[in-house]
C-alpha cells in the first residue's frame, strides 16, 4: 500500500481501518485544481485492501477527468469501503455511519455521492453523520448517468451510421444495476435490439423478461456480436485479452475506468472499434447531482447539462477523426487544457 501511495500522482489519501467490520475506508483526493473534491463512494468486497486502494486511486483520477471533461468547477476524489466479507443489515448501517464520520472529519475536503454498492438509501445513512453527503435531495444519480450514456450512443450512431436513431441497433449492456437498468429502459423505449448480461443470474433473468431483452451469458459477453457494447458494471473490462474478442462497432457505457491501461484505447482504434471515453459519457449522474445540490442550478438546467454530453462527445469524435487518433486521446487533451487553465 505504501508503494501505491508514494507512486500516486494525486494529492492525498486518507485511510481508516474499521475493526468492527474488518473493513478499510479509503478516501483518495486526486486533484482540487478546479474546486473541492467530489466523487462517489463504492463499497464492495476486495481480495485485499491493496486492491481497494488501487481502485479508489484510479476512480479519484477518473473524477478529475470527469469534472474537467464536462467543464464543472469541481475536483476529483473518491471513496472506497473495502470489505473483506459482505456486511449486511445493522452492521452495514453502522459501518456507513462511521464512514460518514470520516467524511465529516475532512471538513469539506471531500463531498460524496452514490456509486457501486452504495445506493441512494445508503447515502441517507452516511448523511446522518456528515453534511457532505450528496444525492439526498436530487435523488438517484443512476437514471441521469443512463441518460448521458444514451445521448452518447446517439452521437456514436450518428458518427457510425449517419443517423442518431438507435431503433433496431443491437446494444449489449453488461451489468443491469443502478445505471445499466435505466439505460436498458431508455433503449427499450426506442426499440433498440437489447441484449443484457449480469453476474447476478436471477436479476439478469428478471430484467430480460421485463424488458423482452435477449439474455447473454456473462462469460460470453465479449464474444457476442452487437453494434454497441455498453459496459455498465466494473472497470478494466477493455484490455489486451478482451479487445481481440469484441464483435462490436463501438463501446459506450457507464462503467468507470473501462480501459485497463491507456494503450487499450489504441488497441480498440486499431480494431476499428469506436470508443466513447467513459468519463465523458458516464458523467450524467455526477453532473445532475452536483449541478442541483452544489452549483445551485435548477433541475431543468441540470438536465440540459446532462444532455449536453452529446455535443461534447460529438466535438471529441470530430477532433479525433481529424487527427486520426482515438477519442480517448482527444478527451485527454481536452482535460489537460482545462486543468492548465485552472478553471472550467
Ligand atoms: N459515482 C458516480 C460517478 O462516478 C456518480 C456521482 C459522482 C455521484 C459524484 C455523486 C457525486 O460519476
Amino acid at each position: 500500500m505504501e508503494e501505491l501511495i508514494r507512486g500516486w500522482d494525486g494529492e492525498r489519501v486518507v485511510m481508516r481501518y474499521d475493526h468492527e467490520a474488518d473493513a478499510w475506508m479509503i478516501i483518495a483526493i486526486h486533484s482540487t485544481r478546479l474546486g473541492p473534491a467530489v466523487g462517489g463512494t463504492r463499497m464492495k468486497v476486495y481480495d485485499a485492501p491493496r486492491d481497494g486502494l488501487r481502485d479508489v486511486q484510479r476512480l479519484a483520477a477518473g473524477m478529475t477527468y470527469k469534472w474537467a471533461g464536462v467543464d464543472f468547477p469541481l475536483g476529483g476524489g473518491k471513496g472506497v469501503i473495502a470489505l473483506s466479507r459482505p456486511v449486511e443489515g445493522v452492521a452495514r448501517e453502522r459501518l456507513l455511519e462511521r464512514y460518514g464520520e470520516l467524511v465529516e472529519s475532512l471538513r469539506g475536503g471531500f463531498y460524496t455521492g452514490a456509486d457501486l454498492g452504495v445506493g441512494p438509501e445508503s447515502m441517507e445513512v452516511i448523511g446522518r453523520k456528515t453534511s457532505r453527503a450528496r444525492g439526498l435531495t436530487a435523488g438517484d444519480p443512476g437514471p441521469w448517468t443512463a441518460l448521458g450514456v444514451f445521448v452518447s450512443m446517439e452521437a456514436v450512431a450518428q458518427e457510425l451510421f449517419g443517423r442518431p436513431e438507435l431503433k433496431g441497433r443491437t446494444v449489449l449492456v453488461q451489468g443491469v444495476g443502478d445505471a445499466g437498468l435505466p439505460l436498458c429502459k431508455l433503449l427499450r423505449g426506442v426499440a433498440a435490439d437489447l441484449r443484457i448480461a449480469d453476474i447476478d443470474a436471477a436479476r439478469a433473468r428478471a430484467v430480460a423478461e421485463e424488458l423482452g431483452a435477449v439474455l447473454v451469458d456473462p462469460g460470453e459477453v465479449y464474444d457476442e456480436p452487437c453494434d454497441i457494447f455498453a459496459p455498465c458494471a466494473v472497470g478494466a473490462v477493455l484490455n489486451v485479452e478482451t479487445i481481440p474478442r469484441l464483435h462490436c462497432r463501438a463501446v459506450v457505457g457507464s462503467a468507470n475506468n473501462q480501459l485497463e491501461v491507456s494503450e487499450d484505447a489504441e488497441r480498440l482504434q486499431e480494431r476499428g472499434i469506436l470508443y466513447a471515453p467513459d468519463f465523458i459519457c458516464n458523467a450524467g449522474g455526477a453532473i445532475f447531482l452536483t449541478a442541483v445540490e452544489m452549483l445551485e442550478m435548477s433541475e431543468d438546467a441540470a438536465a440540459e447539462r446532462v444532455r449536453a454530453i452529446r455535443g461534447t462527445l460529438e466535438e471529441l469524435l470530430h477532433e479525433a477523426k481529424q487527427r486520426r487518433e482515438s477519442p480517448a486521446r482527444a478527451a485527454d487533451r481536452r482535460v489537460q487544457r482545462v486543468l492548465e487553465r485552472g478553471s472550467a
